[in-house]
């Protein structure tokens, strides 16, 4: 699982899954490109890992501004081949059918599938000419299962799941491996700040193992299909759910 020699770009990089992922993929070896909205916890974090010997570059950019988002990916892809990605990035906006603002549901659509569809579009041209790339999009299980009262982000993480199996076909005889991970309830700092005790209760009743995951569990999984090890894995979607949802 070692990723020497790999530069991997991850959304949504200042905390949560993205953290973790920044941190689990900096221990294998590889060079890191951080993006995230907030400069603070993005800041922080690439100074904690580069001050560890790791090659990071970080930029503070809003993935829903797709014009700044390509001419930074544009302009960091030039000093050398990011050959692995991993769209993270994410937010929610709850709401049923009679509730949901379209602005809203448009907002996660461009969120969860218009900024990881660019950043594909910009970055794999450069894996297939290099015959070798990862590409790891994060999804959910309520993209199973749907989510009442979370009708845009259910609708939207099937969509990265229907994103991640088309991709692959695109690109398997390149090299290129395209799966997606489909985490179940994560105790994120979202998830912490945000979401009621009750809800949690209810996910984790549900779940197999009784608890939440911890970021790094989800990030390992992503870790690992970004590896050799998974080298005949695509164009699947990997629940890390406890079991929850399966
Ligand atoms: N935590 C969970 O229980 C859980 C479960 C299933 C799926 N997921 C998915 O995992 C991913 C990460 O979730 P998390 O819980 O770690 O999220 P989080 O809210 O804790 O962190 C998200 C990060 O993305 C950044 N971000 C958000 N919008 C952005 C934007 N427009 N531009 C740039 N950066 C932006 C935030 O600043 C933050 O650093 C998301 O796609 C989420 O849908 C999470």
């Amino acid at each position: 699982m070692d990723l020497k020699g790999h530069r991997v770009l991850i959304t949504g990089a200042g905390q949560g899954i993205g953290r973790a992922c920044a941190e689990v993929f900096a221990s294998r070896g590889a060079d890191l490109v951080l993006l995230d909205k907030n400069p603070a916890t993005l800041e922080e974090l690439a100074g904690n890992l580069s001050g560890m010997g790791t090659r990071v570059v970080a930029r503070v950019v809003d993935l829903t501004d797709l014009d700044r988002l390509g001419m930074e990916v544009e302009d960091v892809a030039q000093e050398s081949l990011i050959d692995i990605l991993v769209n993270n990035a994410g937010f929610d906006r709850p709401g049923t059918t009679a509730k949901i603002d379209i602005k809203d549901f448009e907002a996660v659509i461009g969120i969860h599938l218009t900024a990881p569809l660019l950043l594909i579009k910009l970055l794999l041209p450069g894996m297939r000419a290099a015959g070798w790339g990862r590409i790891i999009n994060v999804s959910s299980i309520y993209g199973l299962i749907g989510g009442k009262g979370e009708l845009a982000y259910s609708t939207v993480k099937a969509g990265v799941m229907g994103l991640t199996k088309s991709v692959a076909k695109e690109a398997g005889k390149e090299g290129v491996t395209v799966n997606a991970v489909l985490p179940g309830l994560t105790r994120t700092p979202t998830i912490e700040k945000f979401m009621a005790d009750r809800f949690k209760e209810s996910i984790i009743a549900e779940t197999p193992l009784g608890r939440m995951a911890e970021p790094e569990e989800v990030a390992k999984v992503i870790a690992f299909l970004a590896s050799d090890d998974a080298s005949f894995l695509t164009s699947t979607c990997v629940p890390v759910s406890g079991g929850w949802g399966i």
